[in-house]
């Protein structure tokens, strides 16, 4: 315990109906980074004449990616960015997407360059990914900004946006509750390039004791139940067991599962829910404070690209 704790409800957070942890409101806390972004974005016109740019390339018909892509393109708009996309079939050549990223590295009204993941099977992704000029990855994916963020240069690096996010929730919980994040026990259970990886070194860099945890750990309810600090990024529903929790603990939960509901819809299709990677409902009354899912790093995944293209901007701008 460090500081007193400040409103929490200024702080984005709410008090569970049945008690027991803080609930932990991304929605709200990334209305909070867009209106910043849109207000820095405004700002920057006004004093160098540049208005950030967001390029998004979306290959092929993905429904899910089809829908990223366009709440992408509109939060862009909302903050009053240059917002252009570009979708490209599905049988699109390696060699035409990466014609098309060297187009827009050489862009100067493009300060961010995203290509919508997953690609279709015959590009090699990660060949697109290095094709981006690092100064424009807004995505945070190139190995020049895993670099960066590794050595601590996260003044420099673009943090890929999801760990970015979270990290922005778990302060303002441990705000809220007056915890210094400094000294403790974190867990981030998932090793991906895209979370995993990131967001223990975004946790490193603020002094947590960090351990990831992945399919091949053993006891993972041992190690779970030690943390002070857990950040589930398997993409597995419900695999964090609620009574692993340790008590007080503060619980991000990267996972969006979307699962079996009950009964039908008008149309007569079964229900569906979407639900984390943590078994939210023991787990709420036993934590500090936890992300619901959804309404948790959900929203914030986009609010933190809008950031990371506005700071590419003020880094481009002449
Ligand atoms: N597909 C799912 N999430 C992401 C993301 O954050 N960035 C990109 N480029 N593709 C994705």
């Amino acid at each position: 315990m460090s500081e007193p704790a400040t409103s929490i409800e200024a702080l984005g957070l709410r008090r569970a109906d049945t008690g027991g942890g803080l609930v932990i409101d991304g929605k709200l806390i990334s209305q909070s980074v867009l209106a910043e972004t849109a207000a820095g974005a405004a700002d920057l016109l006004r004093t160098s004449g540049a208005r950030p740019g967001l390029a998004v390339v979306l290959v092929g018909e993905d429904p899910a990616s089809q829908v990223y892509v366009k709440s992408k393109g509109k939060a862009a708009e909302s903050c009053g960015f240059h917002s252009v996309q570009h979708t490209m079939a599905a049988h699109t050549s390696q060699a035409d997407v990466l014609a098309l990223v060297e187009r827009l590295n050489a862009d100067p009204a493009i300060h961010g360059i995203l290509v919508q993941l997953p690609l279709p099977k015959h590009i090699d992704a990660t060949k697109v990914i290095e094709t981006i000029s690092p100064a424009k990855d807004v995505d945070g994916f190139h190995p020049v900004n895993a670099g960066l963020l590794a050595i601590g240069e996260t003044d420099r690096a673009f943090v890929p946006c999801t760990p970015a996010g979270s990290m922005i929730l778990l302060e303002r919980a441990a705000k809220a509750l007056g915890v210094d994040l400094a000294g403790r026990d974190a867990v981030v259970v998932g090793r991906s390039n895209i979370v995993g990886k990131p967001m223990a070194q975004l946790l490193l860099g603020r002094n947590c004791t960090v351990t990831i945890a992945h399919s091949r750990t053993r006891d993972l309810a041992g190690v779970v139940g030690r943390a002070d600090i857990v950040v589930a990024a398997v993409g597995r529903p419900e695999m964090i067991k609620g009574q692993w929790i340790k008590p007080g603990a503060l619980v991000i939960d990267v996972g969006i599962n979307r699962v079996p509901g009950e009964g039908v819809d008008a149309k007569g299709n079964p229900r569906t829910r979407l639900v984390g990677d943590v078994d939210y409902a023991i787990a709420q009354p036993r934590a500090g404070a936890i992300t619901p899912v959804p309404g948790g790093v959900g929203p914030m995944t986009i609010a933190m690209l809008m950031a990371n293209t506005l700071a590419s901007a003020r880094r481009l701008a002449p």
